[in-house]
């Protein structure tokens, strides 16, 4: 463990909680990470046991000012499939360990989403009411909401669909188009999305200021999966006859599907002069050059 962390990243396996780590394990304040696969601790690394199901006996070093929650359970299938499995991950354990953290001391940075509203108008505002209706954001909105109780010591970070890295969806796309075969995504969900890489830089910049309140980081506009596929077979040059849109009712899914999923991001300008990054170009890096946006 490194000597007097001061930054704590909870979920070091997670997309955004790898990209900080690996960035902050350059920098200072000095960074402990948190993991539950064993295997990923070895000696001298700054890296600790965590599991959010077994908190008991986890003691937080006292010397950690700033923890970054990047741990949960994600998946929006996996919240509806077990939404009581997934409310003791994402609810009474992150409750549990951020009590814990707020009565150090330390400031609590929440990954938080857009799932908090229903998407039926475009970009929310970060005090509207929020209005969720999947089980994922319903959870969200209960940690939210303690956070808010507590009334100090917290910053609640609302992000859009984030792209970098391996994303699987994607990758069945290319394969399939360059087999020579149809893809069908789907022409009434959307996303607005943004690069892994300015989540870094704005977790990184709420770190470093030990800033406070609710921030939202969100592509410029809504763009529909089939436009985004487009823009994948665009950038790799394969054949965009072989994209044949459906709509989601069609293919059977018949869960609520927001029109919307942008959020308002003036907090960004104001806050840290950062604009928003515009959805073409993000898409665009996510088909040509994945690696880009991982941020390391
Ligand atoms: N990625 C996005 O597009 C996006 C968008 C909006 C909001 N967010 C929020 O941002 C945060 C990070 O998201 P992400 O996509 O980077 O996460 P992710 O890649 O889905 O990873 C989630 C991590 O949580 C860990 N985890 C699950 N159950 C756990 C438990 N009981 N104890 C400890 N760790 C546990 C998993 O560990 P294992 O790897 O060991 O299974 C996994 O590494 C989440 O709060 C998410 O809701 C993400």
């Amino acid at each position: 463990m490194s000597e007097s962390p001061e930054l704590l990243i909870v979920g070091i396996d997670s997309l955004i909680g790898k990209a900080l780590f690996t960035v902050s394990k350059r920098g200072v304040p000095k960074v402990l990470g948190t993991t539950r696969r064993l295997a990923t601790i070895s000696a001298g690394m700054p890296v600790v046991y965590l599991d959010l199901g077994k908190l008991e006996d986890w003691q937080c070093p006292p010397t950690i000012k700033v923890a970054v929650f990047c741990a949960g359970i994600t998946k929006i299938y996996e919240c509806k499939n077990d939404p009581e499995q997934s409310y003791r991950i994402n609810v009474t354990g992150i409750s549990q360990l951020a009590n814990k953290l707020l009565q150090q001391g330390v400031l609590v940075v929440y990954l938080s989403t857009n799932q908090v509203f229903d998407g039926l108008s475009p970009y929310p505002l970060p005090d509207d009411p929020v209005s969720p209706v999947s089980e994922y954001g319903k959870q969200k909105v209960e940690i939210e909401q303690q956070l808010r109780d507590w009334g100090k010591n917290f910053a609640i970070v609302r992000l859009t669909k984030v792209l970098g890295g391996d994303f699987p969806l994607f990758t069945n796309w290319v394969n399939t188009l360059k087999k020579g075969d149809i893809i069908r995504p789907f022409s009434n969900m959307m996303m607005a999305p943004v690069p892994l890489s300015s989540v870094i830089s704005v977790l990184r910049l709420i770190i470093d200021r030990r800033s406070e309140g609710i921030f939202h980081i969100s592509g410029d506009h809504d763009i529909s999966y089939d436009e985004v596929a487009r823009i994948g077979a665009r950038t790799l040059g394969l054949n965009p006859d072989l994209i044949r849109p459906l709509t989601a009712a069609e293919a059977g899914y018949n869960e609520h599907i927001p029109p919307h999923t942008t959020l308002d991001t003036e907090c960004l300008r104001e806050s840290f002069g950062i604009e928003v990054t515009q959805v073409v170009w993000t898409i665009e890096q996510a088909f040509g050059e994945p690696q880009k946006l991982v941020g390391s």
